[in-house]
């Protein structure tokens, strides 16, 4: 289609051109034919002209312009003196520069006139009475004498008439010889495109005569039905939506429900205080990126029960339908004893694991117990993905650094089966990585995968090195793949997003409701400038660096004090973590300090909100907010950054955003800063309060259309397209492989 219309727009420009050239030609022509005319005239006319030009010859110098004047194509003539005085001239002469003073300024009477024919004519264009004629005047020598000049007015019409036909021609034959050629372009590609799949086909079915071949040769012509409805399908793509990506996956994996291996659930049950049992969505990234495809696709998705309430709420195998009130999919939940989380989750995963491949200056904690717990829980989840499975070749999407070992082990069980890989945080260098010492485990873990996904292909790349360096594998930098025991996994990068729209915005107050709540909640003045930071109570989140961004804000720019105010909305995360307690007390205390070096009455410039916030207060936040400072020290994505973009669809407010987040390298009209310099830091924050209401406007939109057209939608349709690829790709050499063993 697109190049259908490509064609159909070339080919009018192609015309257009034509027409030009062709009406400027032929226009040129018929100028130079009418000069001529004039010249032709006047020479044959030339003796009776001389003859009757004094002033008793009067009546025959009108009889001799009046014979001129009966050719058609003349409108009128007149006769001028040398010094441009009128003479004669035929009824209906006239004109606003037709005076023979005007036209004599312009004819050349001198010596020069007479050194070739036409020397000292004039020819030009001019209105008269609103229409074009042409006017050619032409000097009259009595021999060496100049006697004057002979003012010819040529009718245009017949002319441009003459015009339009051409033009009319021109454009009828070259739109018929575009067509013809655009036709045959189009029937030769369509022949060659069928005739190339007929004649597989043609070979399919000679060759299906040979039961050993069939079912080969069923899986050829199931790729070729499918290269061909692909081909048609990738000329329609547009925007990538929840519906768009149903379609995707029903055509490249024949709509095969996908089971997500992921320790944190999307919905956990709890209990409340009063007794009763609520839901509530965890604060994490994974979960807000993948949580839209689970329920688009209708999947299920495999997690730790984490929720106080979460075994009540299951039935016998551990299922329960969600989202509350829309069911569309279930959540498996997996149960870990007191000891399994400690070891696998708080220990492995989150002091050894999380350390090791965020820079931020925390030590990895290696612990063999754990990694044995580590293992022991892969195992458990890769077991949970079997039971859960209905075919021997599912389709599975195993998460994070919590699963470096589930691919492996779901592919040893079962060998046909569809594995992705998404590693949702930074993959270190490979000396940094080369501490692990069970790094070769790891790599080998994963590699099960079919497809391993990073945000950034900094982190492919270090991923590559890392394998490259503690393996024994072949890595083809070309395809970005890694080939062990003849199977090859896919390394891409696949920045990860938000749904588009973002469901918490579409139900969210408009924004002047949220500002007006949010200050009354703070107890903040009208005129007060409001900086928001969510997040988990990370130390990645450089939300020490934060607050200290705020505290050099307030020092540099007395002006902001008693005005500006920062709302740090922090959930408590892996609070059994020593590290995690003791950047609890660190953030306390440094706001704490703060708020004592500039606070004022009622006034705190900073304000500490350490709880869990469901996502509509958090997009109330955002909404109310004059600018988000997200300041991680290092963080593979950060979705909180693309959150405050989708939640601010009036297209005021600034993000201030950390260089070390992989959001920065899409999100460039955000005031990016290094987070460690406090000085830079504190600028931006400046910037971001005094900024204008267009520049706000101008960089909204530009982050808002390019989340719009980025989303997750198209972060998981890229991956399953892929997925689906690699998947017939290992049928199709699996059949092969068989039928030649058969075949011995
Ligand atoms: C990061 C990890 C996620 C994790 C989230 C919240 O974003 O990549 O896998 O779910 O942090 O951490 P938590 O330990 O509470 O699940």
């Amino acid at each position: 289609m697109r190049f259908a219309i490509a064609l159909a727009v070339g080919l009018a420009l192609l015309t257009w051109g034509a027409t030009v050239i062709v009406q400027k030609t032929t226009r040129a022509w018929f100028e130079n034919d009418l000069g001529v005319r004039a010249q032709l005239a006047v020479n044959g006319a030339r003796e009776a002209l001389i003859a009757s030009w004094d002033q008793t010859g009067a009546d025959k110098l009108q009889t001799v312009l009046d014979e001129l004047a009966r050719d058609e194509h003349i409108k009128a003539v007149a006769v001028c003196s040398a010094d441009g005085r009128p003479l004669a001239r035929t009824a209906g002469y006239g004109g606003r520069h037709l005076s023979c003073a005007e036209v004599g300024a312009r004819v050349r009477l001198g010596p020069e006139a007479q050194d070739s024919p036409g020397a000292g004519a004039w020819n030009g264009i001019e209105r008269v009475s609103g229409a074009n004629v042409y006017v050619s005047a032409v000097p009259v020598f009595d021999g060496d004498r100049p006697l004057g000049f002979l003012v010819l007015v040529h009718d245009l019409s017949f002319i441009e008439s003459r015009e339009t036909k051409a033009r009319q021609f021109v454009m009828l034959a070259f739109g018929f010889l575009a067509a013809a050629a655009a036709l045959v372009t189009l029937i030769a590609s369509r022949l060659s495109w069928k005739s190339w799949s007929n004649e597989i086909r043609r070979l399919l079915r000679v060759g299906g005569q040979d039961p050993d071949f069939q079912p080969i040769l069923r899986d050829v012509s199931e790729l070729v039905d499918r290269i061909v409805a692909e081909r048609e399908s990738d000329n329609g793509g547009g925007a990538w939506t929840a519906q768009r990506l149903k379609t995707t996956l029903n055509r490249y994996l024949r709509g095969e429900k996908i089971i997500v291996v992921a320790n944190r659930e999307p919905y956990m049950h709890q209990h409340r205080p009063d007794g009763s049992i609520g839901v509530v969505h965890p604060a994490s990234g994974l979960v807000t990126a993948l949580e839209p495809i689970v329920r688009a696709c209708s999947g299920v998705w495999v997690a730790h029960g984490g929720g106080t309430a979460d075994r009540e709420t299951v039935d016998a195998h551990g299922r329960v339908r969600v989202p509350p009130g829309e069911e569309s999919y279930s959540i498996r939940r997996v149960w870990l004893s007191p000891e399994e989380e400690q070891g696998y989750y708080y220990g492995f995963a989150n002091e050894g694991l999380w350390p090791l491949c965020h820079l931020a200056h925390a030590r990895p904690i290696f612990r063999s117990g754990d990694y044995q717990h580590y293992r022991a829980v892969n195992h458990k989840f890769a077991d949970a993905v079997l039971r859960e499975v209905d075919l021997d070749d599912p389709i599975v999407l195993v998460q994070d650094y919590h699963f470096a070992l589930a691919p492996q082990l779901i592919r040893e069980r079962l060998p046909r089966a569809t594995v992705t890989m998404f590693w949702h945080i930074p993959w270190p260098n490979a000396e940094h990585f080369g501490i692990c010492p069970w790094r070769e485990e790891l790599l080998e873990g994963m590699l099960g995968a079919s497809i391993l996904g990073f945000h950034t292909q900094a982190h492919c790349n270090n991923f590559l090195d890392s394998v490259d360096r503690y393996l024994e594998a072949r890595i083809d930098r070309d395809q970005n793949a890694v080939i062990q025991h003849g199977r090859a996994t896919l390394v891409r990068p696949y920045p990860i997003s938000l749904e588009w729209p973002a469901r918490w915005t579409q139900s969210a107050p408009p924004v002047e409701q949220c500002r007006a709540e949010v200050f009354a909640e703070l107890g903040l003045r009208s005129d007060a400038l409001l900086g928001v930071g969510v997040d988990r109570l990370d130390y990645t989140k450089g939300i020490e660096e934060r607050l200290l961004a705020v505290e050099r804000l307030l020092e540099r720019f007395p002006r902001l004090r008693g005005r500006f105010v920062f709302a740090q909305l922090a959930a408590p995360s892996r609070t059994a973590i020593v590290r995690y307690q003791q950047l609890n007390d660190v953030i306390e205390e440094l706001a704490a300090r703060v708020n004592q070096r500039y606070g004022r009455g009622s006034y705190k410039p900073i304000v500490l909100l350490r709880e869990h916030h469901e996502p509509p207060n958090v997009f109330r936040y955002y909404r109310a907010a004059d600018l988000c400072y997200v300041s991680s020290l290092h963080d593979g994505m950060n979705l909180v950054a693309k959150e405050f973009v989708a939640a601010r669809d009036d297209e005021q407010g600034v993000l201030v955003l950390s260089q070390f987040t992989g959001a920065a390298r899409e999100l460039t009209e955000a005031l990016i800063v290094n987070p460690y310099d406090l000085d830079e830091a504190s600028s931006a924050l400046a910037s971001a309060v005094s900024m204008t209401r267009e520049e706000q406007r101008e960089r909204m939109r530009a982050m808002r259309a390019f989340i719009a057209e980025f989303n997750v939608y198209r972060w998981a349709g890229r991956m399953l397209v892929d997925a689906g690829r690699v998947r017939r790709k290992d049928r199709l050499s699996s059949r092969v492989a068989r039928a030649a063993g058969a075949a011995e």
